[in-house]
């Protein structure tokens, strides 16, 4: 992946830990690592929270997270946060009071106005996952292990732009195809098994023909 990242472009790790042998492999840490010492700037992590992932186990707390590790060559080129955190000051007349000093000395005080209903959102996305929630396309299911659609599209918002290439080396049932396409990228896509190469060859039909 570093290979073939262009300087300025961004991998979004998307990954969780198993638990084997009763205890946590810590997978998600050591790839990190990894990326780390190879030349990537772990540039951001976010978790992404779901709604479930597999049946609650009784002696250890219900897993709902996996991590987004956030990789870029250099600096990402390009950064677009997204903005849909309710801001709670939005339209009030005073917030944050600015004390200046005029050229006479004399202290005046200023009023900011905070104009934006929303700011930058937490480093914590939350999105549904399991059937009919990932995506609507009902062939997609056929793949054991969807990405919510959304999760895609805020990942490609914030770090590329149209035009862009965005390649998705795991490609599976074509979640990351589907959505580069609709938002106007170029997608290459990998996947090893040919059932879901086939799935996600029949699912493009519908958007990229
Ligand atoms: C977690 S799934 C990805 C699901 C995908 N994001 C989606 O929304 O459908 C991982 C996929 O990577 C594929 N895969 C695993 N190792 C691979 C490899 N070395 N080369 C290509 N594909 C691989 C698996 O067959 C599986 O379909």
């Amino acid at each position: 992946m570093y290979r073939v990242l262009k300087p300025g472009g961004v991998v979004a790790w998307v990954v969780g830990d198993a638990t084997v042998n009763g205890e946590k492999t810590l997978t998600s840490y050591k790839q990190a690592i990894y990326f780390q010492e190879i030349g990537f700037k772990v540039y951001d992590v976010i978790i992404y929270e779901k709604t479930g992932s597999g049946p609650p186990h009784k002696n250890r707390y219900f897993n709902v997270f996996e991590y987004i590790f956030v990789l870029s060559k250099g600096n990402p080129k390009t950064i677009n946060l997204l903005k849909d955190k309710p801001n709670k000051w939005a339209g009030q007349e005073t917030y944050g009071v600015v004390t200046r000093r005029e050229a006479d000395g004399t202290l005046t005080k200023k009023t900011k106005k905070v104009i934006n209903k929303f700011g930058i959102r937490t480093n914590i996305w939350k999105y549904k996952n399991g059937r009919g929630q990932t995506t609507r396309d009902l062939i997609a299911h056929g793949h054991p292990a969807i990405m919510p659609e959304k999760l895609v599209e805020d990942v490609l918002n914030s770090w590329t732009q149209p035009g862009d290439v965005v390649l998705d080396p795991f490609g599976g049932s074509g979640t990351t195809a589907k959505v580069a396409f609709l938002l106007d990228r170029k997608y290459i896509y990998i996947e090893q098994v040919q059932e879901y190469y086939n799935l996600a060859k029949e699912r493009m039909k519908n958007y990229d023909e």
